[in-house]
């Protein structure tokens, strides 16, 4: 693992007085009369709620740190801190106090809270001593998470404690990832103490934490991997690698021979055809399987391992991160990586990746063809950059034949959908009743998320007018791009299978930056929720 896994442990008690920590990291909510937009008032006026740590720090050192803080004109506004470097004393051992804004309670969600935490993190990596001991407390108060979706009050502190020790957790990952193909060596720190009043709830969620950073961290490393040094075989090689490790709970299926993906799977395979000889196609089923498993779901993820866009090939710069058009597959890939360490019971999970480049030879996909699929409708193909749709619709079905609960899907199918919900997920389902249980878990899970519907008018709008064909991969023009492209992708499930479909063209691949791992923490959230 690229990423420093430290000791974590939980207390209640913020160690200002022992020598166990070197810096402690303080959050402080912007007081609720501060104004955002003008800083200079603040200055003058704010003064940020008290808190328990902070009265025991004054005491420890002798002096009053809102007085401090005051003085220096901090007042909690997001993502700025304010550093207090303390002498060396018998008395404590604690050289630094951040105090780290968070901005006011009701601007944040998860991801913000996640960001700031990082911020104060990653300003201590390098600092003088390499190894860092550090305490960092989390926030109280955070009310606005949970809120909606819970309400009953002991679940809603169980929750929040949850909330923010995810955030936190994700912040220390954030603040110490490095990619694997990265050589600098990276300092991090040697124990991390989360401090909080809920100690046993942060306690039990340690696990989950651990294993969805390190499933991210996974999905992270192959979306990040550089196109010439990524191939078909590097998916099944993590897939290989995971179920060959946890023989007692995974199964795996590669199905590698091109004679059967051409005539079980001829939509996949026809986007294949233009790599066959240089990075041949594969169809990976990966099958988790619980020690009581009752409940059985479908996880199919695009596994374009890169998109040149085919013949129609993807104009100038449009091709710039399509390295990482396989984020769908390698977020599935984390998950069931996270799912080797946690070992639910209660959960059969059948994970799906079509894997296959998409580029050019002589054998490639041309426009105005009329190809099969797995589930017998006739495609039309309109354009050989709508590719991704065209390895999903046969996965969806091999999926169905297993007769999952539902079928979730994850891909960055669409430009479309990344221009209208930027670095969100783009969510759609065929069943409200399952679309609205993967938005709980992505909000839950901490993966920012927007909810959108499919309409009959959809899949009226894939319908192929030609003889010979029931549906094509575009429509004419450009409007509804997304809802279209999740129609397409459901209609290779059975009338009555619920499909949830998440486009992560905008969440996962964004230029100049490394991917984000959205959506493992929706889906193991989502995975390890049914019961
Ligand atoms: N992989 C792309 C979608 C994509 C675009 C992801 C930008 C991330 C950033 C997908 O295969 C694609 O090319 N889609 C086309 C579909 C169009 C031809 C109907 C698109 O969105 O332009
Ligand atoms: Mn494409
Ligand atoms: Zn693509």
């Amino acid at each position: 693992m690229p990423t420093l896994t430290p000791f974590i442990s939980v207390s209640r008690e913020c160690p200002f007085t022992s020598k166990e920590a070197t810096t402690v990291i303080s959050p402080i909510w912007q007081a609720e009369g501060a104004d955002d937009d003008n800083e200079k008032e603040d200055r003058k006026t704010s003064r940020f709620p008290q808190s328990h740590a902070l009265d025991a720090l004054s005491e420890a050192i002798g002096f009053s740190v809102y007085d401090f803080a005051q003085e220096e004109g901090f007042s909690g506004a997001r993502a700025t801190q304010l550093i207090l470097r303390l002498p060396e004393s018998d008395h404590y051992g604690v050289k630094r106090v951040i105090l780290l804004g968070l901005g006011k309670p009701k601007n944040a969600d998860q991801a913000a809270l996640s960001k700031a935490y990082a911020f104060a993190l990653k300003s201590l990596l390098g600092k003088d001593e390499s190894l860092h001991t550090v305490a960092v407390s989390l926030v109280k108060n955070y009310e606005r998470f949970g809120g909606s979706l819970l309400n009953d009050e002991d679940t809603k502190v169980t929750v929040e404690a949850d909330v923010i020790a995810q955030a936190v957790l994700k912040a220390l990952y954030d603040a110490t990832y490095v990619s694997a193909e990265s050589l600098k060596p990276v300092k991090g720190f040697k124990k991390v103490i989360l401090i909080t009043e809920h100690v046993e709830v942060v306690e039990k969620k340690l696990p989950f934490l651990t294993a969805l950073n390190n499933g991210r961290a996974l999905a992270k490393d192959l979306v990040n991997k550089p196109a010439n040094t990524k191939t078909v075989q590097t998916l099944v090689d993590v897939a290989i690698e995971i179920a060959g490790a946890n023989p007692d709970v995974f199964t795996l299926t590669v199905v590698d021979d091109l004679a059967t993906l051409e005539k079980e799977m001829p939509c996949f395979y026809t986007v294949a055809r233009g790599n066959v000889k240089s990075d041949p196609p594969r169809f990976i089923h990966l099958v988790y399987k619980g020690k009581n498993a009752s409940r059985k779901v479908a996880l199919v993820g695009k596994s374009v391992i890169f998109d040149t866009g085919g013949y129609q090939v993807k104009p100038g710069n449009y091709m710039v991160t399509m390295k990482g058009d396989m984020a769908g597959g390698a977020s599935v890939l984390g998950t069931a990586k996270a799912l080797a360490e946690l070992k639910p019971e209660n959960v059969e999970v059948h994970m799906f990746l079509a894997a296959t480049p998409n580029k050019i030879d002589a054998d490639a996909m041309i426009p105005d063809s009329i190809v099969d699929t797995t589930c017998g409708k006739k495609v039309e193909i309109r354009h050989t950059d709508a590719e991704g749709r065209l390895t999903l619709i046969d996965a969806v079905t091999k999926a169905n034949a297993l007769d999952p609960e539902a079928i979730i899907t994850i891909a960055t199918l669409t430009g479309a959908a990344k221009m209208a919900v930027g670095n969100t997920i783009c969510m759609m389902s065929n069943s409200t009743k399952w679309g609205r249980i993967l938005e709980a878990s992505a909000k839950v899970g901490g993966d920012a998320v927007q909810y959108v519907d499919v309409t009959p008018a959809d899949f009226e709008n894939i319908k192929s007018k030609l003889d010979g064909a029931d549906i094509r991969n575009t429509n004419r023009g450009s409007e509804r791009g997304f809802q279209t492209a999740g129609a397409f992708v459901m209609s290779g499930a059975k009338e009555g299978t619920p499909v949830v479909h998440l486009d992560i063209a905008g969440a996962d691949m964004l230029e100049d930056e490394t991917s984000t791992g959205t959506p493992v923490a929706t889906l193991l959230t989502f995975v390890t929720g049914l019961s």
